[in-house]
């Protein structure tokens, strides 16, 4: 017999890759491809959509012929992508109106600010349980109908169509401007701030609210169901999920009971617990979240902490300071200290993410003496995504009846031995990461295959999950908390930092 696979693409915030899976969860090939990243001004970030969507015609059939697997034996196709990224096109000619502006852009701050200064509001909360932020959807519409002439006008005379990334890769698999699919999942449309999280569906203040034309907004669609065959790229094959990035990792990791809670380390880092089918608010800084929806069966729903700076504040070391020549080297140098000497380093490069949710933060060295060396500064990189990750924790613990028992992390920075056993020393609980690290898209393939019945159910694919490596709580709690205290210190020094220009 013929074997079968399910693809996966993982549009992510710096490449895009397709990875096949076989039955057993194993991965079986892999493609990818970066694509640029546009800094236009200080804190934009942008990406040219069709870039990203000639990646994805380029990388499908690489992975096919690296395993020398033909298009009739891939059973469905999930999708995984940044989520939040917002991209316009027109209708008629498929083609995109300006770059994509992508998650970490902040040019919305002004905007944002003065929702967030609306004493007692919870207009936002109640509604779609986020923040005003710079880090979702809806204010880049919004901005973007300030700014460009006659986009406004245009989008309410429905020529304009909007979508995050996994929209327009489905538009442009389905046909395109030829009739292609117009949709999104229920975890993607949960990071735009319009619509209503219990129900799912747009919400009609939130879109007033904004200015925003229910025109130009896809159709909302489970995570997981038969959306729909593709017409380009791979003619006749199912596209059967889409999940955010972070929801994906999250059904990749198999935390489908409520308390289960993963995080994934990349440039910056996501921590997501599974709360059951019920909506949690957050009192303490997280985001309520959808963590999946699989066809018909209630919606799974996530509290979710995410951390702007990690991964980055690495790259920012190695590429700005220029004090190590690639990224696994700054184990090395951390290792040449006993500790960090004292110092901290808060990474507020674009304000902070969760649970603070402060724009105007900006990052802090703290506790600088003429002792402190490269190797401290390095301990300092590596202690930030694991006290990051505390605060975290303490917020979700806080706000849902389940503390965390085990934290499963992915993602790049888990290969640091060293940073590893400092989040399990920081949150005193073990620490555990699976034999396949590729979960994001492993998420999107288990979504994708379950709806396309090549995989029956949750039972399944959970023994698909083997332990890689396991790391334990080893640091005495006096000392823990004592360094603790000096990080939120820290961090009280980073915001307020921003201010009015003179
Ligand atoms: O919310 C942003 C997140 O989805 C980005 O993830 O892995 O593409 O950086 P990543």
């Amino acid at each position: 017999m013929v074997e079968r696979y399910v693809m996966s693409i993982d549009q992510g915030t710096t490449s895009t890759r397709c990875i096949v899976f076989d039955h057993r969860g194993r991965l079986v090939s892999v493609a990818q491809r970066e694509h640029q990243q546009f800094f236009p001004r200080p804190g934009w970030v942008e990406h040219d959509a069709v870039e990203i969507w000639r990646n994805l015609q380029r990388i499908v059939p690489e992975a096919l012929s690296n395993a020398d697997i033909d298009a009739a034996q891939i059973a469905a196709i999930g999708i995984a992508n940044q989520r939040e990224t917002t991209v316009l096109w027109d209708r008629q000619t498929g083609l995109p109106l300006g770059k994509a502006i992508v998650w970490q852009d902040i040019r919305t701050a002004p905007m944002v600010d003065e929702l967030r200064e609306r004493p007692g509001d919870e207009f936002f909360v109640e509604r779609c349980c986020l923040p005003p932020s710079t880090y979702f959807s809806a204010p880049r519409i919004r901005w973007l109908f300030d700014h460009v002439d006659g986009l406004e006008r245009r989008a309410r005379a429905g020529e304009v169509m909007f979508g995050t990334m996994e929209t327009w890769l489905i538009w442009n698999l389905t046909g395109g401007a030829d009739g292609g699919l117009h949709i999104t999942d229920a975890t993607n449309a949960s990071r735009t701030m319009l619509i209503n999280i219990q129900t799912l569906t747009w919400d009609r203040e939130l879109l007033d609210f904004f200015g925003v034309p229910r025109e130009m907004l896809p159709e909302i669609r489970s995570s997981a169901e038969v959306y729909g065959e593709a017409r380009s790229v791979l003619p006749g094959v199912r596209i059967s999920a889409a999940l955010g990035d972070q929801q994906a990792a999250l059904f990749g990791q198999t935390c489908f009971s409520p308390g289960e809670a993963k995080c994934t380390y990349g440039t910056g880092s996501f921590l997501l617990m599974n709360t059951g089918t019920e909506v949690v608010h957050s009192r303490h800084g997280l985001l309520t979240t959808v963590a999946y929806k699989i066809d018909e069966q209630p919606t799974v729903y996530a509290l979710e902490g995410p951390i702007a700076v990690t991964g980055s504040l690495v790259q920012w070391f190695r590429d700005r300071l220029g004090l190590i020549n690639s990224a696994p080297e700054i184990e090395t140098l951390a290792r040449t200290v006993e500790d960090n000497g004292g110092c901290y380093i808060v990474p507020a490069f674009s304000g902070l993410f969760a649970p603070h949710w402060r724009s105007d933060a900006r990052g802090v060295i703290v506790g600088l003496t003429s002792y402190i060396t490269k190797g401290h500064l390095a301990r300092a990189v590596l202690e930030a995504t694991g006290w990051q990750t505390r605060e975290v924790v303490d917020a979700m613990n806080a706000d849902s009846a389940l503390a965390l028992r085990q934290l499963k992390v992915d993602g790049g920075m888990t290969a640091n031995n060293l940073l590893m056993q400092f989040l399990a020393d920081v949150l005193d609980v073990p620490v555990v990461r699976p034999m396949v690290a590729e979960t994001v898209s492993l998420g999107a393939a288990y979504a994708a295959g379950l709806a396309a019945t090549y995989w029956p159910d949750l039972e399944v694919l959970r023994r698909n999950w083997h332990m890689a490596a396991k790391w334990v709580p080893d640091m005495d709690p006096e000392r823990r908390e004592w360094e603790y205290e000096n990080w939120q210190r820290a961090v009280e020094r980073s915001v307020g930092w921003v201010r009015p220009p003179k």
